[in-house]
């Protein structure tokens, strides 16, 4: 949700802060832009649009601006519609100072009005202008640039990570957090800001990360990192434990076509060193709960949001089934409204791909804040979510670059899989039969995946059919409900198709009323406890005309009857049939997009880090 990159000391600021954004597209893309000190004032370069159309403005001007102080922003807009005025950076009226901002000022409206009677003339929409105006009003005669970033964000309420420079100064960077990530990097003689990792990765490893309420004044040589009042605090370097991203699609048109085909790999890779062999207890080392705290665990509160809320409902469905202990799932944006009721021997999960997605991030303090042990499932344990929590579940998908989320997602259901087993060993409420069964199960699914992703061409016919349908319908009973939502969302998020998950039960309680020829109805069937319900369901909306899509493991020929398209996957037991069944789906999602001719990774409106409320 926008994405901020900064630079000092750098030898062309040009191409590192072009660069940077392009690492951070995932955050926004409707807009971008960068201000760089050309040493008698600041220059800025901005255009609507994807970063292709600002790398085309400044085409031959990359070389021009060495050392000085350079910011850049990729947008997704908040305030004001994505055009070329509303982009970042914004400055202030005597162009004193400029900005970058990712998140929102909540009351922008009142310093608006204030500075508006001191004579501050506003040029854009945007929340941002009013810090760059209240900046200059508070940059008295002699006073440090760092004071005044201090004094004026001592009056604003919200959420930012921030990046600003002065015309009077061009040899330093200034960067502020409140409830927005922001990193500092730091490189020989040239130091570095940014939203996300991958910005910096090529340039360095050493990080700071700041907290809320601090202000970065950095040189190329040195910095000085303060809290809102001028306190200089003593902050920790890390070293990122990863390598350079690589941003290769690998030969695939797509990154997400690339991460569907990663996911048999990621599963293994989240396995690795937690389940070996199918006889030997799992090692959940990160999981901080002691044996007495598992066993007492008497309630479960999951919070997510978006795919990471759907693999939360599968993780209800797996905790619930193989402990006994009750699982409630909410989303955090509904979650963070109510009262936090935590009870004593409860724990609170949050699940995300990104580790800093507002809602949650404020859902998991919330609980915190009540006592509650909060353990993260993330893919990023450099996460300010990773770094809120007392226990970590670290689902080791690899960074993943097409916004619509697909590895991320199965490894989120690994984790959950091995989550419930463990609390099933440690509160012995499975037989060790059927655990050893259920380790030995597990190890086989990235083969099983493998089976699918070699398979496509029934899933592609799929597509070609339908891609022209308006309205969707994916049902489902019991643990692939989840899966039914997740799917529809897919096709929701890459094709713009009207696309909804129901519980197959529900479909005769009003959703059936649609059905006639024009609406396929896609039924997830897996041989198990609703499978034969499932059918019911599915056999009612082929009488409505409904064209109608399987995908089972199943093979009744009674199927041929009631489905157009039939969507083979191997066998398994219906409990782990969400590992395998999402696959289709998001293959699905993959191909209507692709023959639609849509953006399959960077999806109209959408953005994969969700930093706002
Ligand atoms: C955004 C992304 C979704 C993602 C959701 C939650 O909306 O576009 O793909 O599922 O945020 O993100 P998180 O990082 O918390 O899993």
């Amino acid at each position: 949700m926008c994405g901020i990159v900064g630079c000092i000391g750098q030898e062309n600021s040009v191409s590192f802060l072009l660069e940077g954004l392009e690492k951070l597209e995932y955050r926004g893309y409707d807009s971008a832009g960068i201000a760089v000190h050309g040493g008698s004032g600041i220059k800025i370069y901005k255009a609507s649009g994807k970063l292709e159309n600002l790398k085309t403005l400044l085409n031959g001007n990359s070389g021009k601006y060495r050392l000085n102080a350079g910011i850049g922003h990729i947008r997704w807009a908040t305030h004001g519609v994505p055009n070329e005025t509303n982009a970042h950076p914004h400055s202030s009226s005597e162009n004193t100072v400029s900005i970058v901002h990712n998140g929102i000022i909540e009351n922008y409206k009142e310093l608006k009005k204030e500075l508006a009677e001191k004579g501050f003339n506003f040029s854009s929409q945007t929340d941002t202008e009013v810090i760059a105006h209240l900046i200059e009003d508070s940059l008295k005669p002699g006073q440090a640039p760092g004071d005044a970033v201090r004094n004026a964000l001592k009056k604003v309420d919200g959420a930012y990570a921030l990046g600003a420079i002065f015309k009077q100064d061009p040899q330093t960077l200034y960067a502020a957090r409140k409830s927005a990530p922001l990193i500092l990097g730091l490189g020989e003689n040239r130091n570095f800001i940014a939203s996300d990792v991958p910005a910096i990765l090529e340039h360095t490893k050493r990080v700071i990360y700041l907290e809320d309420n601090e202000i970065a004044e950095i040189k190329s040589s040195s910095y000085k990192i303060t809290d809102i009042n001028g306190d200089i605090l003593e902050k920790k370097v890390e070293t990122l434990p990863w390598e350079p991203v690589s941003v290769s699609k690998m030969g695939y048109k797509h990154f997400m076509l690339k991460e569907i085909h990663e996911q048999p790999d990621v599963i293994r890779q989240t396995l690795f060193d937690k389940l070996k062999n199918s006889d030997e207890p799992l090692n959940l080392r990160e999981v901080k709960l002691t044996k007495k705290q598992l066993e007492d665990l008497d309630r479960v509160q999951v919070i997510a949001c978006g795919t990471s809320l759907h693999a939360a409902l599968v993780g209800k469905y797996l905790i619930e089934e193989f402990t006994g202990i009750p699982v409630d799932v909410e989303a955090s944006s509904e979650y963070i409204y109510k009262r936090t009721i935590v009870s004593k021997n409860s724990i609170t999960i949050g699940v995300s791909q990104s580790g800093e997605t507002a809602d949650t991030l404020t859902a998991i303090k919330q609980a915190k804040d009540k006592n509650s042990h909060v353990l993260v499932v993330t893919n990023r344990p450099d996460s300010t979510m990773a770094r809120e929590a007392d226990s970590l579940l670290p689902v080791n998908a690899g960074f993943e670059v097409s916004v619509a989320a697909t590895k991320s997602f199965s490894a989120q259901l690994m984790a959950f899989y091995l989550l419930a087993i463990y609390l099933a060993e440690v509160k012995k409420s499975l037989p060790g039969t059927t655990i050893e069964e259920y380790k030995k199960e597990l190890i086989q699914l990235p083969q099983k995946i493998e089976m699918i992703l070699s398979n496509k061409e029934k899933i592609h016919d799929c597509a070609v059919k339908f891609h022209n349908t308006r309205n969707f319908i994916y049902i489902a009973r019991g643990i692939n409900f989840p899966t039914a939502l997740e799917g529809a969302l897919k096709l929701k998020e890459i094709s713009y198709i009207n696309a909804t998950g129901y519980p197959a039960g529900e479909l005769k309680h009003g959703p059936i009323a649609m059905l006639d020829e024009t609406i396929p109805v896609l039924s997830i069937l897996v041989p198990g406890k609703v499978y034969e319900k499932v059918l019911s369901n599915s056999e009612e909306s082929k009488a409505r005309n409904a064209n109608m899509i399987a995908v089972t493991s199943e093979e009744d020929e009674h199927l041929e009857q009631i489905f157009d398209f039939i969507i083979k996957i191997p066998h398994t037991d219906e409990i782990f049939s969400p590992i395998l069944t999402t696959i289709p789906l998001q293959l699905l999602a993959y191909y209507i997009a692709e023959f639609l001719g849509k953006d399959i990774d960077q999806p109209r409106n959408l953005a994969k880090s969700v930093t706002v409320e």
